[in-house]
């Protein structure tokens, strides 16, 4: 069976909606892939905003020879994404990016946890704008990635459904251990103006 992967599915999701201009954020920046590609999106006129917990992935970011306009990284936690990311522009972000799990070539030992996870979901979709997209990369075939997963997915059921959409996409089969992709999206409230 052909994998699929899924982080091409969600850079491919968020393509559709994060355009020139925009506010994108990735909350967990590793060696800044994804961050590099929000930046692509976004061109010289966007920003986009990285977190992650390693000075590591910060320097692995930074060493892109790109230009980094508009990119600004942050070492901290993504728990602490609302106190870090300008007011203005709260409600306002158009793609939030989660890639869980350990820093690819890094220190393994060093994962996100469930608890400041399920803390950063609750502040992203609270950023998120209109019609903004998230993705999370969730890996529960390794110790603390099962149970992370599991939550994430009852956090998702929670979500009210008037206001949010979500799908699970899973790399292969529909096991316990595939890795899997949530995308969110925040609808498009439209407001009946003749009452
Ligand atoms: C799978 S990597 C991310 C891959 C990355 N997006 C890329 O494009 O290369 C997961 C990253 O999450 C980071 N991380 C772990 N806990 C975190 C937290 N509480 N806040 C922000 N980043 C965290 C790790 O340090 C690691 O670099």
């Amino acid at each position: 069976m052909q994998r699929i992967s899924l982080i091409n599915i969600a850079h491919q999701q968020i393509s559709e909606s994060l355009k020139s201009g925009d506010i994108a954020i990735d909350a967990t920046l590793g060696n800044g892939h994804d961050a590099w590609y929000l930046k692509h999106l976004v061109g010289p006129t966007g920003l986009v905003f990285g977190f992650d917990i390693q000075l590591a992935a910060i320097t692995a970011t930074q060493s892109n020879n790109a230009d980094a306009t508009g990119l600004t990284l942050i070492h901290a936690s993504h728990a602490l994404m609302a106190e870090n990311i300008p007011v203005q522009h709260h409600g306002n972000i158009k793609a939030i990016m989660f890639n869980l799990g350990y820093l690819p070539g890094g220190d393994k030992s060093i994962i996100t946890q469930t608890e400041s996870t399920l803390c950063a979901l609750n502040a992203a979709i609270a950023l998120l704008g209109a019609e903004g997209i998230m993705t999370i990369m969730a890996y529960p075939g390794h110790a603390g990635g099962d149970l992370e997963t599991t939550q994430i997915e009852h956090w998702c059921e929670q979500l009210d459904n008037s206001k949010f959409s979500y799908q699970i996409l899973y790399s292969t089969v529909t096991s316990a251990t595939a890795p899997r992709l949530f995308i969110l999206r925040k609808t498009h409230l439209i407001t009946d103006v003749t009452q």
